[in-house]
């Protein structure tokens, strides 16, 4: 593993490693055991989207690994002026070890990478959000203690999240069932992938897909970058929130996960948001340990 640009590009096994190591550094920052193994490392975090959790994670996990952050915002960097991704990249691969990008086009995470010379970390595209899955599947190994015989089911807009989502569940082998309305499909890489397994179904329905469920996902109707559809969206994703009525029909001990930010009413009610509360702010921990894995894996010399 040179980089992280998305959980297509893991086997199962990379995966599990990734979370053994993140439960490994959970457990040692709790009994604070000093883990400083990128020490005098220097990490760039590129921005050009908004973040409370991705970026905090990465600082404070870049920090704890004894490495030192640099927070770069497009709108204070040249690429918000129209430098060219290529030019940065070849500038910023002299200076640092590594970088994480949060960016819109997915090809630009692996141009950056190209270019650089460095690894390179996906903290978000239009298409993919690796590291959040990462710490989901974590969060849903440490309460179920195994994903064998698991289902998982994610309701709403085959976007960043689901890609992702559909692809690393799969992966480490829950059965996936989504439930997105036509037109909202997810990527059709990802859909060529999961069409490898029997195991995987796509409904436009959210009751057949919480159906027996033991993890529940969604995420927001409208995303980052998406504003201008928001109006159009809120029809087409009526109907798409996850209530206490429809998770009726999911297995009793049932989990909820939310990457956060969440909007309430809208693709999770109330209820069910402070119901699964436990579960989806250890899903927001479990991303800076999940992430200090990654870093471990990609930047360690
Ligand atoms: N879940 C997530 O990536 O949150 P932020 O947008 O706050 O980083
Ligand atoms: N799908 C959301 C995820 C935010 C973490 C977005 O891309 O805005």
């Amino acid at each position: 593993m040179k980089n992280l640009f998305k959980l297509l590009d893991l086997t199962k096994e990379e995966i599990i490693d990734i979370l053994d190591l993140a439960e490994q550094l959970k457990y040692e920052r709790k009994h604070n055991i000093s883990h400083k193994v990128l020490d005098g490392q220097k990490i760039g975090m590129i921005f050009e989207k908004a973040s409370t959790r991705t970026r905090v994670s990465f600082e404070v996990g870049i920090t704890e690994l004894g490495a030192t952050a640099l927070f770069l915002s497009s709108a204070d960097l040249q690429i918000g002026r129209g430098e060219p991704i290529q030019d940065t990249a070849r500038v910023l691969g002299r200076y640092l070890d590594g970088i994480m990008i949060r960016t819109f086009k997915q090809e630009t995470v692996e141009k950056l990478a190209d270019f650089a010379a460095i690894p390179v970390i996906n903290g978000l595209t239009d298409f993919s959000h690796p590291c959040q899955i990462l710490a989901d599947l974590m969060t849903v190994r440490e309460y179920k203690t195994s994903f064998d015989g698991l289902k998982l089911a994610y309701v709403g807009d085959g976007n960043n999240i689901c890609n992702s989502l559909v692809v690393g569940a799969l992966k480490v082998g829950m059965q996936v069932s989504v439930a997105i309305p036509t037109g909202y499909e997810p990527d059709e890489r990802v859909l060529e992938f999961a069409k490898q397994y029997d195991c995987f179904e796509m409904t436009t329905k959210p009751e057949i897909a919480v159906k027996n469920a033991d993890v529940i996902v969604t995420d927001v109707w409208t995303s980052m970058g998406q504003e201008a559809e928001t109006k159009a969206r809120e029809q087409a994703f009526k109907g798409y929130c996850l209530t206490t009525e429809l998770l009726e029909a999911a297995n009793k001990d049932y989990m909820v996960l939310h990457c956060l930010p969440a909007h309430r009413e809208e693709e999770i009610s109330t209820q069910v948001f402070e119901d699964n509360a436990k579960y989806i702010f250890e899903e927001a921990e479990n991303r800076l340990h999940a992430q200090k894995a990654v870093m471990v894996k990609l930047f360690k010399k």
